[in-house]
């Protein structure tokens, strides 16, 4: 029987990770720690849920010491566009609260972590297309820097101390569940919500800022996949470059305008567009897929497809 505590669960991947994690292990095996956002009743009745600081080293030692954790999903962090208002608060969530989680993995002989980079890993002077897994990582935004700082730091702890801590860059994730918040990628979530809507969005990044993007069941099933995986298959302990699809605003509008035909989208570039231009268009994963099997299942018309499916019956809005 295995005992995990998720950190972070209340954000756009904990809240799809969470469920799908109760689901295989037992209710009442995930531990999910939420701080500052609250989730619905449901989920908090759902499991053992905890309000705690993933950078407060004492609390998270108590939640581990109670529950008997023995494996970490270390969500927390800041994104990309929150990072760059607030840094000196984003190296100590994302690069803090990683520090602290594998102190206490070595200390309390935790057997498995995991642990997300991005895509923003990358910078100007990466190459941008098909960008390889062994590359420039030169990233000029905070979270960028904790995503390059963090990966080392996994590295190290499992070179020196044997922790064996797992890793995914993830694009851009796309989500009916919970929003994403703070990120340059959020466009590719709040299009569809708009779209049922209003019909119209007005998106904050050029018609042709082409990203990595992926569908949140595609994520969940390469992180499962990754952390089931036998320890000898991971060969890459920094973190796995991993890709399902790469697409434009203005791609991802045409493909929503064959379903709501009145769509209309408009742009309106702000600072994250020059976020968006520092990072990759495409990516290649093939380490992941070789490695330990990875293969995605969504591309963007099925993908698109999904969501408005998904959200109208949750909004209660036809299309
Ligand atoms: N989705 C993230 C962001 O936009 C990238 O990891 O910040």
């Amino acid at each position: 029987m295995t005992r995990i505590l998720v950190t972070g669960a209340t954000g756009q991947i904990g809240m799809s990770l969470v469920p799908e994690l109760r689901r295989k292990h037992g209710n009442s095996n995930v531990i999910a720690i939420g701080h500052r956002k609250m989730p619905d009743e449901a989920f908090i009745n759902a499991g053992p849920f905890e309000i705690a600081d993933a950078t407060n080293k004492e609390a998270m030692a108590e939640i581990i010491n109670k529950y008997g954790i023995d494996t970490v999903y270390h969500l927390v962090s800041l994104l990309s566009a929150t990072g760059e208002k607030n840094p000196d608060l984003a190296w100590n969530v994302n690069m803090g609260g990683l520090k602290i989680m594998l102190d206490l993995a070595r200390e309390h002989g935790i057997k498995r972590i995991f642990w997300p980079s991005s895509i923003a890993a990358f910078g100007p002077t990466t190459p941008r297309d098909n960008t390889p897994q062994d590359t420039v990582l030169e990233p000029n935004t905070m979270y960028g820097v904790t995503k390059v700082a963090g990966e080392l730091m996994c590295n190290y702890y499992h070179k020196k101390y044997g922790v064996d801590v797992r890793s995914l860059r993830y694009p851009g994730i796309i989500s009916n569940n919970a929003l994403p918040g703070g990120g340059t990628t959020d466009y590719a979530v709040e299009i569809f919500y708009e779209a049922l809507k209003h019909q119209k969005y007005k998106c904050y990044l050029r018609d042709d800022s082409t990203l990595p993007m992926m569908y949140m069941s595609d994520a969940i099933k390469a992180t499962v996949d990754l952390m089931e995986s036998d320890p000898a298959s991971i060969k890459i302990r920094t973190s796995y470059n991993l890709a399902a699809v790469s697409f434009s605003p203005k791609e991802v509008a045409a493909e929503i305008k064959k379903h709501i035909h009145a769509f209309e989208c408009t742009y309106e570039p702000d600072f994250r567009q020059a976020i968006a231009d520092s990072w990759p268009r495409s990516i290649d994963d093939s380490r992941a897929r070789k490695d330990w099997g990875w293969k995605h299942t969504y591309d963007l018309k099925k993908m698109t497809q999904d969501m408005l499916e998904k959200l109208s019956a949750r909004l209660g809005l036809k299309y």
